[in-house]
């Protein structure tokens, strides 16, 4: 019969070693490397299951011809149009509270005012507001080709910060704002004075926020900083319900409340 401790060094005699017990340098050094690549393996297959997730909902988001034209033209033009699933997401929010009155900041080539107008009720208005003539017009074209007549729209050229304090406070069921980062607080400001109670405010580039787009020294680019001050408001001001959806490149959404639930 066997012996109960094998003499052989590797099968019985041999001391294990408490985990918690450092082993020899040379030991550790293999063990911290294992563990390096053991966490790289892990966070890789994490990022490709994230990017599989974000493909799926991307692809989830169906475009029409007409969006997919408008889009195309965006890309050419450089305008940076809205993703399908973000275009979705905008469209749903717009649908969930039949808005009748939409402000957005970033007409751009007409990608996302599409996406909007098929959200809000008929005989709404969007209005919209970018300081690129050249782009105004060609989303002029594609809210003519998806079918929204020239009255559903009201585009203004200019400066967002310039334009939205002389629309009329409270009268707006949604504001979108997808253009000049460093300036998201102050554009939130703004769209609280211009939301009707229940109304619902929307960032584009909210993911811009996330700590990974930090600078080489570590310090976020004006923009990323001031996206994350937006998103810090949203989320600390009891009167607004924030949300922060990864589709596209990321939306942040609140909504405004009249009072802090209980
Ligand atoms: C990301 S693009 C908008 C894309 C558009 N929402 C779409 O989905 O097709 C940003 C737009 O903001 C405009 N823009 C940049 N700074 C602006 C400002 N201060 N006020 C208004 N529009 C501005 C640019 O001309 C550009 O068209």
């Amino acid at each position: 019969m066997a012996p109960a401790c094998s003499a052989v060094p590797h099968l019985g005699a041999r001391r294990v070693r408490h985990p918690a017990e450092p082993g020899p340098p040379r030991a550790r050094a293999a063990e911290a490397a294992e563990h390096v690549t053991r966490g790289e393996a892990v966070i890789a297959s994490r990022d490709d299951t994230l990017a599989h997730t974000l493909a799926h909902i991307e692809q989830y988001a169906v475009e029409d011809a007409t969006l997919t034209s408008a889009r195309r033209t965006g890309q050419r033009a450089e305008s940076s149009p809205i993703s399908a699933a973000g275009g979705a997401a905008l469209r749903f929010l717009a649908a969930s509270i039949g808005a009748r009155a939409v402000v957005e900041v970033g007409t751009g080539c007409g990608s996302s005012g599409i996406w909007l107008l098929r959200g809000m009720r008929a005989e709404s208005v969007l209005t919209s507001v970018d300081i690129e003539p050249e782009y105004q017009e060609l989303a002029r074209a594609a809210y003519r080709d998806a079918g929204f007549p020239a009255n559903r729209v009201r585009l203004i050229l200019g400066r967002g910060l310039h334009v939205l304090p002389r629309l009329t406070d409270a009268a707006y069921d949604m504001v979108f704002v997808d253009a000049e980062t460093a300036a998201y607080p102050a554009y939130l400001a703004e769209a609280l004075r211009l939301l009707r109670t229940g109304g619902i405010v929307v960032f584009n580039n909210a993911l811009e926020a996330a700590t990974s787009s930090d600078g080489p020294l570590s310090a976020p680019e004006p923009g990323t900083a001031a996206v994350r001050e937006a998103a810090r408001l949203v989320r600390d001001d009891e009167e607004l319900v924030p949300l922060l959806l990864p589709v596209g490149e990321g939306l942040l959404a609140a909504i405004r409340e009249e009072a802090p639930r209980d």
